[in-house]
């Protein structure tokens, strides 16, 4: 059992003790990682390998110095995770089970890192020497202080100002049109479009209608935005994400677009039918591991298989479904092109045309990825998809 709160809230606390006290306070994961149950108070006397060895062991390590020292321990600790090992194990009996390794290592890795913790004020003031002030990415991520003490992970801290900065600036879209302003914000834990080749196949599509179009899943808006950039009058975009949800909003408005598009919370679809509904479901049929990934793993293929069950109910008669799906998944051994083209058909649709692209991101030149052989072959896809012969 998690230490729970004692009345206070429902967070889990994280307990330890410290100068002859017993202390606690609220724990802070959107991992969802639990607090650890041994801590340690620590400083920067603590050696690198003992460091390693007890957050390797499970021990949460307090951090009671130089923030900037914990920033270094932290990279000396990533360099001790990411070394060969001295015999190196039996090479992966396929490429699904090189797939299964990579994410158990990733696992690993983040648990250790995730062992250093930073303990922060009521306001999310951290009350270390050379600490930055985190205030305002604390609050973007989190929602605003509550004024009681808690402790989070360093690595996580890190991750927060990371995507405060990525908010703040933006992903330049360049199918939005060459205008500087045309830029996403992706708030923290929403997909972002940074790897947005995709976009491009879904600006060169023609279009089946600028009347009405669907977009399921939106995210951060991106693809609603583009939609309505290439001139569809008006667009209903769901997603199930509140972050998600109030992310697109900021989007849309900054991008003058909040009078043509409709933004509705909602499992998949919205009600009714459109000329065109699009998709970018996560491209991995794999259990999340943090509710962070859900953009990114499907469980199941759980939202594909929604998304083309439900597209007929969904598409006006002549409309079009555009799926947008990368092979990786083929090429990893963890769905096949025949399942693929199964579902399509038991949902009484057909293939209208198939736009590929090869994706270009530097993922795809590093020959040290364990997954290299299969991102090297990864093709991404926009499935133009209408409705069927009826089945008798
Ligand atoms: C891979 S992301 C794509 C986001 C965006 N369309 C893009 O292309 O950048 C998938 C999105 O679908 C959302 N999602 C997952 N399951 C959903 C469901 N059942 N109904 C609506 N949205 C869902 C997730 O919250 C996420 O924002």
């Amino acid at each position: 059992m998690e230490p729970q709160g004692r009345g206070v809230s429902e967070s889990p606390r994280i307990e330890w003790a410290e100068g002859g006290l017993q202390r606690d306070a609220r724990w802070r994961s959107e991992a969802a990682v639990p607090p650890p149950r041994r801590v340690q108070v620590v400083d920067d006397t603590l050696p690198a390998d003992t460091a390693y060895r007890l957050a390797s062991e499970g021990t949460g390590l307090l951090w009671r110095s130089d923030f900037q020292n914990a920033r270094q321990l932290l990279q000396a600790m990533a360099r001790r995770a990411d070394r060969k090992p001295r015999k190196p194990p039996p090479p992966p009996s396929s490429p699904a089970e090189a797939f299964h390794l990579h994410r158990q290592a990733q696992g690993q890795r983040s648990r250790v890192l995730g062992k250093v913790l930073v303990e922060l004020e009521g306001d999310y003031r951290i009350a270390l020497p050379r600490a930055p002030d985190l205030r305002a990415a604390c609050a973007q991520a989190w929602g605003p202080p509550d004024g009681r003490p808690s402790v989070a992970s360093l690595r996580e801290l890190l991750g927060l100002v990371g995507a405060f900065e990525w908010r703040r600036k933006g992903v330049a879209i360049p199918a939005l049109g060459a205008a500087p302003g045309n830029r996403i914000h992706p708030h923290y834990g929403v997909f972002s479009p940074v790897r947005g080749e995709y976009l491009d196949l879904i600006a060169a599509a023609p279009l089946p209608s600028r009347e009405l179009a669907f977009d399921i899943g939106t995210g951060t808006g991106v693809i609603a935005a583009l939609l309505a950039r290439r001139g569809v009058q008006r667009v209903v975009a769901t997603d199930q994400d509140p972050r998600a949800l109030a992310c697109a909003r900021e989007n849309f408005a900054r991008l003058g677009l909040q009078d043509r598009v409709e933004l509705l919370e909602a499992d998949l679809f919205p009600p009714g039918r459109a000329p065109l509904v699009v998709c970018n479901p996560p491209w991995l049929p794999a259990r999340p591991s943090s509710p962070l990934e859900h953009a990114i793993y499907d469980e199941g293929s759980r939202m594909l298989r929604g998304f083309l069950a439900g597209l007929a109910n969904h598409l006006a008669p002549q409309g079009e479904g555009w799926l947008i799906l990368s092979d990786l998944a083929e090429h990893l051994g963890l769905r096949t092109r025949e399942e693929l083209a199964g579902w399509i058909t038991a949902a009484r649709l057909r293939v209208v045309a198939r736009d590929d692209m090869r994706p270009s991101h530097p993922k795809v030149q590093d020959a040290s990825d364990p997954l290299h052989a299969a991102r090297a072959r990864e093709v991404t896809s926009l499935w133009r998809l209408g409705h069927g012969v009826t089945q008798q």
